[in-house]
């Protein structure tokens, strides 16, 4: 049984303050608050700033960038109730600062400029590989501003599926791509000016011990069935396949 005390990783000092409880109950995939870190490792926050959290699930990550950076987060998602999001906001006593809001991507009623960043943690993947995304996301960014993503992806470009994989790959995987071609896909004239595109650090095998954690303290069978398919698929792939980039940009 995974000890949960080993969940607080030297490696993420500010998401290691927190009950590993609590983000397990909150995340909706590999532990989002560890991407978050890497991913602001090369982006920029200021106190005050305001901040679009987009596809922030059940709002770990909102409640983190206003916790941790003294930002005001607009928390928005899709499938997630902005009610529900209201109360662990309430809870976490960020509710002054986070503002829970029901959105799809592609229709935001933000105000141009309105954002000094926008970010995005295991959410972009779902929208953000279509060519119109980005000019349609940037001008929501003020001149000057950022936009950082960490997204599920892959180390090389798959267009079939290894042998060892076959059983585990899924339709969806399809959107996974490499840090490199995330590079490419926000490099296209006049959009944005990337400042990094890599791969997060042991992200892998982060993912592995998150789901594993996930598989055995996870409050619903659904929960802890699909963490557990999650540990056999990285187990069969043994570090060969998946990877996170993390992309940053400014507006
Ligand atoms: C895998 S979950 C990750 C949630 C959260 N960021 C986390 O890491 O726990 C993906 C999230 O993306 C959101 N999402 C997917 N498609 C979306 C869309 N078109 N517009 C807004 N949010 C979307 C979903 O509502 C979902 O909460």
């Amino acid at each position: 049984m995974t000890d949960l005390a080993s969940l607080r990783l030297p490696a993420y000092p500010r998401s290691a303050a927190y009950d590993p409880m609590w983000m397990i109950e909150g995340c909706m995939g590999p532990n989002p608050l560890w991407l978050l870190e890497d991913l602001l490792a090369d982006l920029p926050l200021r106190t005050g700033d305001r901040v679009l959290d987009l596809g922030c699930g059940q709002g770990l990550t909102s409640v983190f960038l206003a916790r941790e950076y003294g930002v005001q987060v607009f928390a928005c998602d899709l499938w997630v109730k902005p009610t529900d999001n209201l109360r662990r906001f309430t809870e976490a006593g960020v509710d002054d600062r986070v503002f829970p809001i029901h959105a799809e991507a592609h229709d935001l009623k933000f105000a141009k400029g309105y954002f000094d960043a926008a970010i995005s943690v295991d959410a972009y993947q779902y929208f953000g590989t279509d060519d119109l995304y980005l000019p349609y996301l940037a001008p929501f960014v003020r001149k000057g501003g950022y936009i950082g993503v960490a997204v599920p992806g892959v180390r090389t470009e798959v267009v079939t599926p290894p042998p060892w994989l076959e059983r585990y790959w899924e339709h969806d995987f399809a959107v996974f791509h490499t840090a490199e071609w995330w590079r490419t896909h926000w490099s296209r004239p006049g959009q944005v000016t990337v400042l990094s595109a890599r791969e997060a650090p042991n992200a892998v095998e982060n993912w592995r011990a998150w789901s594993l954690a996930c598989a055995e303290h996870g409050k619903t069978e659904f929960v802890r069935r699909m963490s557990t398919e999650t540990v056999e698929m990285l187990d069969a792939d043994a570090g060969r396949t998946f990877a996170f980039p993390l992309v940053v940009a400014r507006t």
